[in-house]
């Protein structure tokens, strides 16, 4: 059995204004009432008795609350008094468990519409894990998204871990077909990850050492000691310079919900809480969708749009455009 080690760090801001940085994605209930966060530990609890949940601060009492009425029993809180990114997280959980259990890291905020072949995948990559292996999670890549990481592969062996190639890079990786998407799912000993930050993430190794002993010795990191621990995600820290990744090739349907096209997606095929206030009219639903039940929602001669629907604010977005929410939400938070 390995230890379920929850990243729950995000601050949403892609998906404002149905999150913020109180209630990010992962904590919305969109899902038959079940958000993303419980859809992720009911996931793993077949292979994980026990979760560590690194989350931010704020969100800690929602978090632990929510996997409480999912069911979950054996719980470990540690709250990062600020954000250092993934690199961080994950030593700081490493550094909290005996260095023979192997961790399975997962954020908590992706959505796996296939569970069995999920099982699967999880499987084979605890068999590489138990051999003293890293181990990374790969999906078929669909486009040039240049926000993810790129694996070049053969079998179960990384020839190459690229974090966020340029477009053109991410284009020609597309073609070549010899890449994966990095899922950010991955799995290996506490004992190895922790090797393997000494080696190529000593900083931030040393750092999260300290903080973590002050964490086992009175339950919670002070602000400075967690400032001290240098910001790098796992991707650049190691996975891009460690040669003991394997990779699990998976055919998962999966998506990380990183923004309004990709929510709209996601609850078409799930069902109901979206479309549940709307009325379309000379327009085709399955191109449009109305997210947020506040008030009836009425659209006429419109096409390929998101409409989300809240108390204080009504977001009209033409598909496509969703990764320009982050800078709208940054301008509405400056300027109102
Ligand atoms: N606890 C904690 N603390 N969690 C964090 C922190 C932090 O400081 N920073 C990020 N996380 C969590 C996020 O909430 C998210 O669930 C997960 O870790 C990944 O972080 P992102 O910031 O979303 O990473 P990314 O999208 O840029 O890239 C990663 O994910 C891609 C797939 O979605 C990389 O692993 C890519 O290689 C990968 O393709
Ligand atoms: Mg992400």
């Amino acid at each position: 059995t390995m230890l379920h080690v929850l990243l729950c760090g995000g601050s949403g801001t892609r998906l404002w204004p149905l999150s913020n940085k109180q209630t990010p994605k992962q904590l919305l209930p969109l899902f038959d009432g079940q958000s993303l966060l419980q859809l992720t530990w009911v996931r793993n609890s077949t292979f994980c008795e026990h979760v560590m949940a690194v989350v931010n601060e704020q969100q800690s009492e929602m978090v632990s609350k929510q996997l409480g009425e999912a069911g979950a029993q054996h719980v470990q809180m540690m709250e990062e008094p600020v954000g250092r990114n993934t690199a961080a997280a994950i030593a700081l959980a490493a550094f909290s468990a005996p260095p023979e259990t192997i961790l399975l890291i997962t954020p908590a905020d992706h959505l796996i519409g296939t569970p069995d072949l999920y099982a699967e995948t999880i499987k084979k990559a605890g068999e590489l894990a138990t051999e003293g292996h890293l181990v990374t999670i790969g999906l078929q890549p669909a486009y040039p998204e240049t926000g993810y990481g790129y694996i070049q592969y053969t079998g179960y062996d990384v020839v190459r871990f690229t974090e966020k190639p340029n477009k053109v890079t991410a284009e020609a990786m597309l073609q070549s077909g010899d890449y994966l998407w990095n899922s950010g799912i991955f799995c290996g000993k506490a004992g190895v990850l922790l090797q393997q930050l000494l080696e190529h993430a000593p900083e931030i190794y040393a750092a999260a050492a300290e903080a973590a002993l002050i964490w086992r010795e009175t339950g919670s990191i002070p602000l400075a000691a967690m400032e001290a621990i240098p910001s790098d995600s796992i991707d650049y820290a190691v996975l891009e310079k460690s040669n003991i990744v394997k990779v699990v090739p998976s055919a998962m349907q999966w998506s990380d919900v990183g923004g309004y096209e990709a929510l709209a997606e996601a609850l078409a095929s799930h069902y109901r809480y979206s479309n549940h206030q709307a009325v379309f009219i000379e327009s085709d639903p399955v191109n449009s969708m109305v997210i947020g039940k506040d008030k009836l929602v009425a659209l006429v001669g419109v096409e390929n749009v998101v409409v989300v629907n809240t108390p204080e604010v009504l977001l009209i977005l033409q598909k496509g455009k969703g990764q320009e929410v982050k800078q709208l939400h940054q301008w509405v938070k400056e300027n109102r």
